[in-house]
């Protein structure tokens, strides 16, 4: 069974060719064009996508060795994301499989991020934990199988992959800052201290950290205004810890609630080498076996969304072509 994967829910384009579960191939476009203004705008990643998605697929049905012909299903993302963006890869989707005349499974974004696991061994075993950490989400997930997941903390406000992103734009770094923080923060020394949430259960907050962190530069600015490019370092692992702090605290609540002991990280924030890192070390001490992503699964990519909509192919779960985006979709 080959399918053709198709994701386009923010920046990114890319697709994947997956046969019977493995991936043949997964091309992603990153779009660096939202980097002069600082986010993604939705526009723009629409248009980008455009002009992308066909080169994208034809790229990724040749590195996969694969002809359109042989293709058994075409899988999509249906959402969340931005709407403008969805509807590029959804009418794609759906003309290629109109015209070959194959079926279509449509696959919710964050699963898929859990779910990217399943593209690479050692696989976890269900039921499994997955901290999923992007630019729009944060969640801890308990998941019992591949098509039955349950959300047990969330965030009340800004997302961790967004606390690493505007904390960037205060210390004027490109868009995405992510990466940015992270390769900095590798030669600082965390001796700023920034304030840590009080949030009972499993649920997260980061506004009160940027709210800390813009008030922090503000005032030492006024009295060095060169203090962040002398500090700029420190600044960086100072935040990137607090963020990793809060995200492993509650992780190790909910492995301690629930009693499971097989414990992943997803998203793009998942590529954060601090984040990488803590878990493995967390792990070690409280006896988890742990599941880290390749870098090409952590941020945005179509292997992903192939490996998920294999376990729907396998219950013969397919859309029509009345299918439409979900820019909230929920699971
Ligand atoms: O999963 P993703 O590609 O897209 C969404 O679905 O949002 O995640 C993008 C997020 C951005 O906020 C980006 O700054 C963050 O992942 N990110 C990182 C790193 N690489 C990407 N954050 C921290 N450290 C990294 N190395
Ligand atoms: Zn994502």
């Amino acid at each position: 069974m080959i399918i053709l994967a198709i994701e386009s829910s923010c920046d990114d384009t890319s697709a994947a060719v997956i046969q019977d579960g493995a991936v043949l191939s997964n091309v992603t476009a990153n779009q660096t064009v939202h980097e002069a203004y600082g986010g993604v705008v939705p526009e723009v990643a629409s248009r980008a996508h455009q002009e992308n998605i066909v080169p994208v697929v034809q790229q990724a049905l040749s590195v996969a060795g694969v002809q359109s012909r042989d293709l058994s299903a075409i899988a999509f993302t249906r959402g969340p994301g931005l709407i403008g963006s969805l509807i590029v890869g959804v009418s794609f989707a759906k003309g290629l499989a109109l015209r070959l005349g194959i079926p279509m499974i449509e696959v919710d974004h964050m699963q898929a991020h859990v779910l990217a696991h399943f593209a690479e061994d050692p696989k976890p075993e269900f039921p499994f934990l997955c901290l999923t950490v992007s630019g729009g989400h944060t969640q801890i997930v308990k998941v019992l199988d591949p098509g039955n997941m349950e959300i047990l903390g969330t965030t009340l406000d800004d997302a961790a992959g967004e606390a690493f992103d505007k904390t960037g734009k205060l210390l004027g770094l490109p868009y995405p800052a992510g990466p940015h923080i992270d390769r900095l923060a590798k030669s600082g020394t965390a001796r700023f201290p920034f304030p840590k949430p009080k949030i009972d259960g499993l649920n997260f907050s980061f506004s009160g950290l940027k709210t800390a962190i813009r008030y922090f530069l503000e005032r030492n600015r006024k009295a060095d205004p060169t203090f962040i490019e002398d500090n700029l370092e420190d600044i960086c692992r100072s935040v990137q810890d607090r963020i990793i702090s809060i995200l492993m605290d509650k992780l190790e609540q909910a492995a301690s609630l629930t009693r499971i002991k097989e414990i992943a990280i997803a998203g793009g924030v998942s590529a954060n080498s601090g984040l990488r890192s803590a878990l493995q070390e967390l792990g070690a001490e409280l006896g988890w076996k742990t599941y880290i992503p390749d870098f090409q699964y952590c941020t945005d990519n179509a292997g992903m969304i192939g490996v998920t909509a294999y376990f729907k192919l396998l219950k013969g779960d397919f859309v029509g072509h009345d299918v439409s985006p979900n820019a909230r979709l929920k699971f």
